[in-house]
Formats: C-alpha cells, structure tokens, sequence
C-alpha cells in the first residue's frame, strides 16, 4: 500500500521485458502494485502485458531510449496523466560487454557509458522532480559488483556501473531529508536464457535467480525500505 493514501502504489519498472525487469514486473503485479513498464522493445512489452493478471493496472511505454533525457520527462508525465502520482523507481536498464583496454577501442567506454550510467542518470533526473512534490519516493538501480572493483577486460563495463553506484550515492544525500531513498544492488550472475548459453559449462548453482532480487526491488520500493538509502547491496546469495 501506499504510505501516503493508502491506495496501490504506483512503480515505474524501467527494462520491463528483460530478465530482471519482467521478474520485478511479474513480482509487484502479483501484489496488486500499479505499474508503468518502460522499455525499448514494443512487442517484447506487449508479451509480457498480456502474460500478467487480468486485474493488473498497467501503463505500457515502448519505443523509448532511457538514454534521452526528454523521453524519460515524457514518461514521467505519462505516469502522472495515467496515475496521478509515482513512488517508486525500479531500473534494471543495463548491459555488459569485455575486452581489454588495449584492443576493444573507446567506442565501447562510450557505448556502456550511454547504456549503464546516462539511462541511470536520466530517469533518475526525471522521477526526481514528482518525488520531491510528494515528499516521497523509492529509487532502486541495478549496478553490478566490479562497479566496485574491476577485474581483467571489465574496464568499460566496470566504471560505468562505479558511475550508478556513485550516481546512487548522490542522489542519496541529496534527498536525505525530503524522504527519497536510493539505492542499487549488485547482482552476481543472473540465471537467465542468455548466460546459460553463453557459459553452457557453468556451475549455475551459485547464480542468482532474477526472482530473488525481484523480492529484494519488492522491499527497498516499499515503505519498509526507507531505512536503506545510499548502499549498494550485493545480491549474490540464495533464499
Ligand atoms: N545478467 C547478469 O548476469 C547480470 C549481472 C550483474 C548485473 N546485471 C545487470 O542487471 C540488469 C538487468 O540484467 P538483465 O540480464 O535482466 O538484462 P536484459 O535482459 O538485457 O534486460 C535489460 C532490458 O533493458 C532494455 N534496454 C537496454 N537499453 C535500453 C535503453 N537505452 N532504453 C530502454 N530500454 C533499454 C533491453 O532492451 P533491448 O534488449 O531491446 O536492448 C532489455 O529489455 C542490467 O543492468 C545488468 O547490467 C546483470
């Protein structure tokens, strides 16, 4: 429920039809939260609408880049034509690629710089402004561990997840008295189609199930959660 009226809260869910985002989408329908599914891929969008409860209250925004300032105000107001308000923020925009600083070029510094850190960047500019009127929200970004510390070929992937982590910080202190949180989780290695295809040899037992950290989203966007803000959260673990 909502804090401030008591009615359903409504959660922005940023990469609604990837591994991550359609967990978390899948997870807070389930609790009758009202959600705004934002992504780049239309159809993927649709899929996954018409796979969700009857009952469920849901703002479908396909077709955009989180990378664009604009079209993130855009959704904003989308949400508040549609809603009314929004609480919460749950982002899983992001994506890896490696290589060794020598051969892989800066195209690709920039290319995890536009799709890790500006998209974080962006939408967190945009649902800041509604929060702030609220006197509430909850923004939860998806980092990664070498954000913390990189390991070999990671360098472009590493400090552009080190920039959500920071960018977390911020708007942390930032918001710290006007009773907006932000945090972001670091997640181990997500059990989904794409790894296991990629590592077939793997030992999948240590990976974390897209679930899990979907229940994880699920408490630092509810009221519960404003005792965490600023942290960057490993989610390596199992239930
Ligand atoms: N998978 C892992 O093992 C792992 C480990 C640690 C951290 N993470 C992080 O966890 C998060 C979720 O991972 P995942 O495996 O769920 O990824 P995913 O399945 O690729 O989902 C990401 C979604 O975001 C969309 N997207 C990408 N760039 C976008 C943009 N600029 N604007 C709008 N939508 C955009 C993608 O659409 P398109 O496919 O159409 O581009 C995709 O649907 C990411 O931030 C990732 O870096 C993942």
């Amino acid at each position: 429920m909502s804090e401030a009226t008591g009615t359903s809260p409504v959660v922005m869910v940023t990469g609604a039809a990837g591994n991550l985002g359609s967990a978390v989408v899948r997870e807070l329908a389930a609790n009758g939260t009202r959600l705004v599914c934002v992504e780049h891929n239309s159809e993927a969008l649709e899929k996954l609408a018409d796979s969700l409860p009857e009952s469920s209250e849901i703002l479908l925004i396909g077709g955009m880049d989180l990378a664009d300032l604009t079209s993130c105000q855009e959704a904003v107001e989308k949400t508040l034509a549609r809603f009314g308000r929004l609480d919460a923020l749950a982002n899983t925009v992001g994506g890896f690629q490696t290589g060794p600083v020598d051969e892989t070029g800066v195209h690709q510094w920039d290319q995890l710089f536009h799709m890790n850190a500006r998209t974080a960047y962006a939408i967190s500019a945009a649902v800041l402004k509604p929060m702030q009127q609220a006197g509430y929200g909850r923004i939860v970004h998806v980092a990664a561990a070498p954000g913390l510390k990189a390991g070999a070929n990671q360098a472009a992937y590493a400090a552009s997840k080190g920039a959500v982590i920071r960018l977390t910080e911020a708007i942390a202190a930032e918001n710290r008295d006007k009773r907006i949180t932000a945090n972001c989780i670091l997640p181990g290695t997500i059990d989904t189609p794409q790894n296991r295809s990629a590592m077939p040899n793997a030992k999948t037992n240590s990976w974390v199930q897209p679930t899990d950290i979907a229940k994880l989203i699920g408490f630092l966007i509810s009221p519960a959660g404003g005792i965490v803000t600023g942290a960057a959260i490993p989610a390596t673990g199992r239930i």
